[in-house]
């Protein structure tokens, strides 16, 4: 029998988790977190004799029987997989047969390894003063933050207080049960309650120096208080975002919607922890220009929170609709062709990494197999794109919007507080289109070339056709300085109309052709100012388009951007292309050694690989 989740290390089929509760304090000094879980379990199989949790660098300090916490359970924590983390195997007593609840006590405390969490340093924030601590569970972390079933098919409610030390604050992926801290001593406690359930990667904490700004009717944006007048005034469009996802989908459930803006080592854009989305600061474009990460993560709270995967190869569940609800409320915000525009954009990203893991390796099929692979290095566009571009063209297939919003709507009503894979997401369309519309419907879903599109590695087996209004411009332009190569033409005037998106796919379309001629590209930079741009979109692309051509003006420039974010669409793929160029090879290890410390976890062990520095 293969296993739902070839991920976790957990005994999934026969018990499952309903409630987590956390009590932990927050040790800065030690870099640590010190205390307790309460997981209420239920059994589903007949005989459940042990519960086997998933666990990652954690230290165990006793198991006990939660509903009688004098007596202690039997343990034992078992070898390390270097992938998945140690299993913490918890006797019971007496087997159980199906349906019975039970709770478990474990106290633990984590570790300098745990890859969940991040400790900065004071000097390594933005007021100075005070240290930082955040997570990151996705995908496999969590383990790493709390012993627990760390599958995304197993969904909770969860609980928790955090004894924080003053002056600092602790926000969650859950709802705040006390605005103002219990104080004991020199203690701060904060308590949380999520209610609806979820997955165990949604759980999240951040601890640090914070300050709150309403920004809707259920918003608040959190950041270190030297950036909060910014981070309020570039995501005002948020509540406006919300509205229209209720529209095209069901009633936001889960209460509030809070931004949080992290220190610069926030090794994603943006992270959809429940009530509280994560985010990088490299968001902060002060044109409001990048906030289409805010409408993404939105967009997850039904597809990915509500509706969730049952297992990493399904990831493509979470992230291709989420890609596709982002982009159905870009355009009804903006318009059909900044939709239009947008997944041109995808398009060039997919092509990126389709050719960054090679056409024919499996992990660029929709639904990768997962077994022994680490979920972090299966990551890449594929999911977002190829699953955007299924959907796309399942919509056109099937007759437009008129039959798909409906469609989506009743998946999202359907599968609300489960977990699904893709044969159960394939089914309910057919069962869906039968239904409402009869067999003409199923005709077109038997014509789908179903084994392409969700098993067969490289760029998809359809190539929809996009509006070409925004991008028209960019693609002449880009044709113009190919073309020219040698004896460039340019103007300011050239791109004063683009907005920043036309820029970006401008130097995407720079990127394709072969690398410029380096007095062409001085040329290109006197007329566009392209490195004085502080768009962290539009000066990753140019970064890129110079490191092709190893034109050596630009490391300095690289460097002052890799040493401020830590952002991995980012990072990764300018220290792989600075490495690539022989002048600067050694440049890239040492900044990257140097500024170790700086990176997140995550993104340190896959910079680590991609530089060959991995032992
Ligand atoms: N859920 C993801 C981030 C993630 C994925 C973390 C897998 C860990 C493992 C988040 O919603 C996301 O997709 N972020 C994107 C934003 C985007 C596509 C607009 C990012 O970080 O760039
Ligand atoms: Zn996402």
């Amino acid at each position: 029998m293969t296993k739902i989740d070839p991920n976790t290390l957990a005994n999934i089929e026969e018990v499952t988790t309903e409630h987590l509760h956390l009590d932990l304090k927050v040790d800065f000094e030690k870099q640590r977190l010190v205390g307790s879980v309460l997981l209420t379990l239920k059994t589903l199989a007949e005989q459940v004799h042990e519960v086997v949790l998933d666990t990652n660098h954690l230290v165990i300090n006793g198991v006990y029987d939660g509903e009688n916490q004098e007596k202690s359970y039997e343990y034992k924590l078992n070898e390390e997989d270097p992938k998945f983390g140690r299993s913490l195997t918890i006797s019971l007593p007496n087997s159980l047969p199906a349906n019975q609840s039970l709770k478990v006590l474990v106290k633990y405390e984590t570790t300098k390894e745990c890859g969940a969490l991040q400790w900065l340093q004071p000097s390594q924030t933005m007021g100075k003063e005070h240290p930082y601590l955040f997570t990151q569970c996705e995908a496999i972390h969590a383990r790493s933050l709390v012993p627990c079933q760390d599958s995304p098919g197993v969904k909770i409610t969860y609980s928790a207080n955090i004894d924080t030390p003053a002056p600092l604050r602790a926000l969650m992926s859950a709802l705040r049960v006390n605005e103002e801290p219990e104080v004991v001593g020199d203690s701060r406690i904060y308590k949380f309650e999520q209610k609806t359930t979820m997955p165990s990667y949604l759980i999240a904490l951040v601890v640090g120096d914070l300050e709150g700004r309403e920004i809707g009717p259920r918003s608040t944006v959190w950041s270190e208080p030297a950036m909060i007048e910014k981070c309020a005034w570039e995501f005002v469009d948020t509540e406006q975002f919300i509205k229209t996802g209720e529209e095209l989908l069901t009633p936001y459930e889960w209460g509030c919607y809070d931004l949080l803006v992290l220190p610069g080592s926030f090794p994603y854009g943006g992270m959809e922890n429940p009530c509280l989305t994560f985010v990088t600061p490299t968001l902060l474009a002060g044109d409001r220009s990048l906030v289409d990460v805010v409408a993404h993560e939105i967009a997850h709270s039904w597809m990915g929170n509500l509706v969730t995967t049952k297992s990493w190869e399904n990831f493509w569940l979470n992230e291709g609709w989420t890609m596709f609800i982002e982009r159905k409320i870009i355009g009804r915000m903006h318009g059909e062709p900044s939709r239009q525009f947008s997944a041109q954009m995808g398009i060039k990203a997919l092509e990126a990494d389709v050719d960054f893991f090679g056409h024919d390796n499996s992990l660029t099929c929709l639904c990768p197999r997962l077994h022994g692979v680490d979920p972090d290095d299966a990551f890449s566009s594929v999911p977002y794109e190829k699953g955007f571009n299924l959907l796309y063209y399942l919509e056109q297939h099937l007759g437009g919007p008129s039959v798909f919003e409906p469609y989506m709507k009743a998946y999202v009503q359907y599968f609300a507080g489960k977990a699904l894979t893709t044969s159960e997401w394939k089914d309910f369309l057919y069962q869906y289109m039968e239904k409402t519309h009869g067999q003409e419907k199923v005709d077109l879903l038997n014509q789908v070339d179903w084994k392409a599109w969700l098993h067969t590695p490289g760029m998809p087996p359809v190539e929809n056709k996009y509006d070409q209004t925004l991008s028209h411009a960019c693609t002449q332009l880009a044709k113009k300085w190919d073309e020219h190569r040698d004896a460039p033409e340019a103007s300011p005037k050239d791109i004063e109309d683009f907005t920043p998106d036309q820029k970006v796919f401008f130097l995407e379309k720079v990127l394709e052709t072969e690398p410029l001629p380096h007095s062409t590209l001085e040329a290109m930079d006197k007329a566009y100012s392209f490195t004085q741009v502080q768009n962290s979109e539009i000066r990753f692309r140019w970064q890129m388009v110079c490191l092709k051509a190893e034109y050596q003006p630009i490391y300095p420039e690289v460097v002052k951007f890799l040493v401020i974010q830590g952002r991995m669409k980012y990072t990764r793929p300018l220290y792989r292309a600075l490495f690539k160029c022989p002048s600067g090879s050694q440049l890239a290890r040492d900044t990257f050694i140097k500024n170790r410390d700086f990176y997140h976890p995550i993104c340190g062990k896959l910079i680590e690989k991609d530089l060959g520095l991995a032992n």
